[in-house]
Formats: structure tokens, sequence, C-alpha cells
């Protein structure tokens, strides 16, 4: 979950790692630390909190150094304070180990090691790591040999890092479940957890898989696996850009993201439409296609945001596929020894491609011999490189911890999937056209939405001080009611559920009073009618009201305290639009509170702890 960046080479490591770390910084952000050798021995400075206090720590030293390492810690064990921090070391302060993940057997580990003698200063899990290493290292083994054979001892996840004064030419690095990867550049190498790290200085990288460790020099490197066979890798060329993952003026990276949906939605459609056919080409596809079309069963596995993606899939796997689909929490479906057969398709959506419970279900799916697909937007990440083919999202670098820009995009992927598989079974060429065609004019409808947000805002400090909040919705816009409350759970920390508007009746209506406002997603639709007497109902118990409508219902407006109005389009694409006023809403609700909308507590970007 947290973030690690090493640097070797020349120059000065110092600022390097922290401008990785503040590039990571979405990761988590409970602590910070480096450990750098310098001349004839080796400096640790961490911090609690964010990584420009770290930055402010450090510029009050003359630290500097050529050989580094970086971590920006999302606690998991311990308490997030300074003592806590990564990198950890060995008692004789020579090796310096960050980590990203959970060593799930270190209370046995820890237990041995104290045996030894090895006194533990942390509450982490991460601390037997150093012991451990140095352990091997006491045994004489060479740095890399200690650390290979320290991790055949251990059980969990792990990203890691290590360097060491003995062995000062060189960083080691190795993966299990975490991810990891190395960067190449002219005299000079990297590692991270992910390329925004280092691609201010290099777009050369090699894909660290799990069970592979690396030994990484200034100008050569050497990955192996843990049985000590040496590899080849192949080296990928990353085409994102610096511009693509900064804020270019925003004031948060999400309110950027929420804004960047017209674009980033054309890049996903982009060269993907064949609208003579009236379908979709999706060239990830192509080798499996007739499977898919021939699942008997879809099943789609994901969590938070994407999960709720994967909610509007069914929907519309359902509606025009006609294959049986079901969604499941990447977690639950890990874990419950799933009924898959080998007419099933398995599709995984995830916007990181390293959520850890997501990872792991789709092993779990692989094992039983299921088709697994991938719906990813982190290109060449652990899920998009473990499933049998897939889509990319393309919507570009997401860091607002908030999904935004990602979730849309993944709709955009599930309707594009849906034309492509639908046209293949009984959808005419007409009614693929038509959907065609409303997906392409979705970028524009975005635009007029966003041109709503100072109303929005104005909405919102009507309502900043609510300690509760309903979503309710219907059919595709269910789901669209469960994204809306996490999104404001997640950043303005107010407590919010989704509903589907008619369960209502079934037990939340008795929360409904005066101090809760509730969020109805009415579009004119085939159940318009009745989320209307929801509404009623809810007015009848003295609830504040919002309705997100679509723009030429005028007869809303007066059951309503507030309306926001979206375009129409297909009930399929409808999501796509009714949530941009949500994820405004709680943006600016967020921004009233004062609250760190980017970085909310307690939350990561990319879950890859379990
Ligand atoms: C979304 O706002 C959340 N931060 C979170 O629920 C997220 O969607 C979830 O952790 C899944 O992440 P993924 O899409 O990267 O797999
Ligand atoms: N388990 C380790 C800790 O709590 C690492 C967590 C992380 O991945 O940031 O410090």
């Amino acid at each position: 979950m947290c973030g690690i960046v090493g640097y070797i080479g020349e120059k000065n490591c110092v600022p390097i790692l922290i401008n990785g770390l503040k590039r990571l910084e979405y990761r988590g952000y409970d602590s910070a630390g480096l450990g750098v050798l310098t001349n004839n021995h080796s400096v640790v400075i961490k911090n609690k909190g964010k990584v420009s206090l770290l930055e402010e720590k450090v510029q009050k030293t003359n630290l500097s150094g050529k050989v580094g390492i970086g971590h920006t810690r999302w606690a998991t064990h311990g308490v997030p304070n300074e003592i806590n921090a990564h990198p950890h070391y060995n008692t004789s302060r020579n090796l310096y180990v960050i980590h990203n993940g959970i060593i799930e057997n270190f209370r046995t580990l820890k237990k041995g090691l104290e045996k030894l003698g090895y006194v533990f200063e942390t509450e982490t899990d991460s601390e037997v790591l150093p012991h451990l290493i140095d352990s091997f290292l006491k045994k004489g083994n060479p740095l890399f040999k200690a650390v290979r054979l320290a991790l055949t001892e251990v059980e969990g996840t792990y990203g890691i890092a290590v360097v060491y004064e003995g062995e000062p030419d060189k960083i080691i690095a190795a993966r299990k479940g975490s991810p990891l990867v190395l960067g190449l550049g002219d005299n000079e190498n990297f590692i991270a957890s992910d390329v925004s790290a280092i691609l201010a200085h290099t777009k050369q990288v090699i894909y660290i898989e799990d069970g592979e460790l690396v030994e990484v020099y200034k100008d050569k490197f050497i990955v192996k696996t843990i049985t000590d066979n040496e590899i080849e890798k192949e080296i990928h060329e990353i085409s994102m850009t610096l511009d693509e993952i900064d804020k270019g003026g925003f004031s948060h990276f999400m309110l950027k993201e929420i804004m960047e949906q017209p674009e980033t939605i054309s890049n996903s459609i982009r060269g993907r439409i064949l609208f003579e056919k009236g379908t979709s080409r999706l060239g990830g596809l192509t080798e499996v296609v007739d499977r898919l079309v021939n699942s008997k069963r879809i099943i789609i596995t994901a969590c938070g945001t994407s999960w709720h993606a994967g909610l509007v899939g069914e929907y519309m796997f359902e509606q025009f596929c006609r294959i049986p689909t079901e969604v499941e929490y990447a977690s639950e479906f890990r874990y419950r020894n799933p009924i898959i057969n080998h007419d099933d398709t398995i599709l995984f959506i995830s916007q990181s491609g390293e959520t850890a419970d997501t990872l792991a279900a789709l092993r779990e799916a692989k094992l039983k011999g299921a088709l697994v697909l991938g719906i990813c937007n982190v290109v060449g990440s652990s899920i998009a490189r473990e499933t049998a083919a897939g889509v990319y999202t393309h919507a570009g670098p997401e860091i607002g911890v908030a999904s935004t820009k990602a979730f849309t995009s993944q709709l955009v992927v599930l309707a594009l999937i849906t034309l492509l598989v639908a046209r293949r079974k009984s959808m005419s060429q007409v009614d693929g056209r038509a959907i065609a065609e409303e997906l392409m004019a979705i970028p524009d409808k975005i635009n007029s939405i966003l041109r709503l947000n100072d109303q929005i805002e104005k909405i919102a400090s009507e309502f900043h001080d609510a300690n509760n909040f309903l979503y309710l919705g219907r059919g595709y816009n269910f789901p669209v009611a469960l994204e809306g409350a996490l999104k404001l759970k997640e950043i303005s920390y107010i407590h919010a559920e989704g509903y589907p508007a008619a369960e209502m009746k079934h037990g939340p209506i008795a929360l409904i009073d005066e101090n809760m406002p509730v969020v109805f997603i009415a579009p004119k639709d085939s159940t318009y009618d009745k989320i209307i007497s929801n509404i009623e109902e809810v007015k009848a118990r003295g609830g504040r009201t919002i309705a997100i409508a679509t723009e030429n219902d005028n007869g809303i407006d007066s059951l309503v305290d507030y309306t926001i109005k979206v375009p129409s389009t297909i009930r399929m694409l409808m999501p796509i639009l009714t949530v941009i006023p949500l994820q405004l809403l709680a943006y600016h609700i967020a921004v009233k509170k004062g609250l760190n909308v980017d970085q909310p507590r307690n939350l990561a970007k990319s879950v890859t702890v379990e």
C-alpha cells in the first residue's frame, strides 16, 4: 500500500527520492523516511506525516549520497509515528529496508530472532526483515543471498528495497504481491512501486514479477528468482508524460480529474467504435471474443468504486448480451471457494491493477480454468499482465484517492464490451449504432454538466454540516447511489448510505427527519414515477431533498429542495452522466469542511494489502 523508491547512480539521491516520494504520496501518507548511504556511513531520516514534513527535516541537514531508498507509509501494523516509519534497520544500523505489504508470519519470525538476541524497536511487521537479513549476513552470505534466503522464510506480501553499508554499490529489491518496477537510466538506475516516482528520470522500465529479486547497480542489474535462477527481462517504454501526473492549475487532483472526464472518456472511446457496423473493436479481446460471447455466465469481480462499475456492467450485460452476470466483491470471492466452470468468464475491474484482493481473486479464478479478463487503467499493472486478455480504460493517471475519471471510463469500456458481445448475439445493427451514437455524444454532455460546478458548490454550502446522507436510485442508477455515497464518505467523512430507492421503505425510511439530506438519482426513465413516489415519502417526513434529474424535467423542481439537471441519454449510459454531479457535490462538501480531498484520512490510492 505504501510507496517505495530507490536510486543508485552518480547524482545526489536525496532530491530524487524526495520528489519520487511526493509522486507516490497518494499511496500512503502516514509517515515518510529516507535511508541514504553516504561516503563511509549511512543516515536514516524519518518523520510522521506527509513527505513535505520529511523534506523540511532533511533540508535542515546536509544529507547527500549516491545510493538511497525512500518510503511513504500506509500503516498496517503499528501506529503511524516516527519510530514505526520506514526504513527499518538492523541493530548495527548499517542495513536498511523499506517494505510495502504485510509479513504475515512476523510474530513467529520475531520470536525466533529475539531468541538469537535481536532487539526490536518498532511495532511493525516490517522490522523483522532487516534483522532476518542481518542473521543471514552474519552467516557469511553476501547481501543478495542473505536477502534471498531471508525471503524464503517470509509469508505474506512484500515489495522491498534494501541497502547495506557493507555493499554500497547496490540496492536489492524483491517482490511478492506488491508492485515493483526497475527504472533504467544512463549510469543510474531506479526502483519504485510505480512509474510515476521515476518518470522524471526515465521511461525505460522493467516490471519485477512475484517471486523475483533484482540486484541493482548503477550500470547493470541482475534479476533472479527466489530459487536463484537468473532470468531475462523485457524492457518496456512508458508512454505516460509528467504533465499527465501534475495538477495542471487545479487546487486538487480530484477536481482536475473530475474536470478531465470529457477528455478521458474520449480517450476510452477513441478508435474503438465501428459506427457503420454498430459495434466496437477492442483489440485486447480479439483472441478471446468467441469464448466471451459463448460464456454461460459472467462474474465481475472488483473492489470499491470499481465494484460499483461492475454493478452497472451487470445491468448492461444482462440487458443486451443476455448472459447471466453476477458481481462479487473480490475479497469475498477469493475466500469462499466459488463455483467456477470452464465456460464462465470472470472479469476483473481495477483502476490501479494492483488491488491485492482483486489480484488474489484473479489468481483463484485462473486456477479454476475460467476465462479471466481485465479492465484496468494502469498500463502494465499486475492485473493487466495476469489476465488472459483485457481492455485498458485509458483514463490517464488517477492521483486523487477518490476515484472519479477511472469510474466513468470503466463504464465506457463496459458499454463497449456490451456492444461487441451483444452485436455478435441478438442486437441489430440499428440498435448497435444507436448506442454507439449515444456513447460518442457523452463527452459533450459531460461538459455541460461540468458547467454546473458553481451551482453544485452552492448546494454543497447548504449541506456541509450534515452528519448523514442517503443516496437513492433505481436500476442503472442504483450503483450510482452507492458510488455517490462512497465519494461523500471517503473525502468528507460524512456518513452516507446508498440504497435502491425501493428499499427505503424496508428500513432506511426510519432515519428520515429534517436533518437527513436525501439525494435522489431521478432521471426520466421507466422507473421515474416510482422514484417520484419515494421523493414524496421523504418529503412527507421532513427530509431535505436533492434530485439529479434530466434537463427537460420541469415537474420535479417543485417537489425537491434542489435539482441538478443533466442531459438525457439512453438508460445504460445514464450513470456516466448522473455520477458527475455527485462527484462534484462530494468534492465541494469536503473542501468546505477544510479537509484534505486528495489524501483523505486512513485511505490510500492503491490497496495492495489485504
Ligand atoms: C474509490 O474512490 C476508492 N478509493 C476505492 O474504493 C477503490 O475504488 C478500490 O480500492 C479499488 O481500487 P482499484 O480500482 O484500483 O482496484
Ligand atoms: N506493514 C508495513 C507497516 O505497517 C508496511 C505497510 C505499507 O505497505 O505501507 O509499516
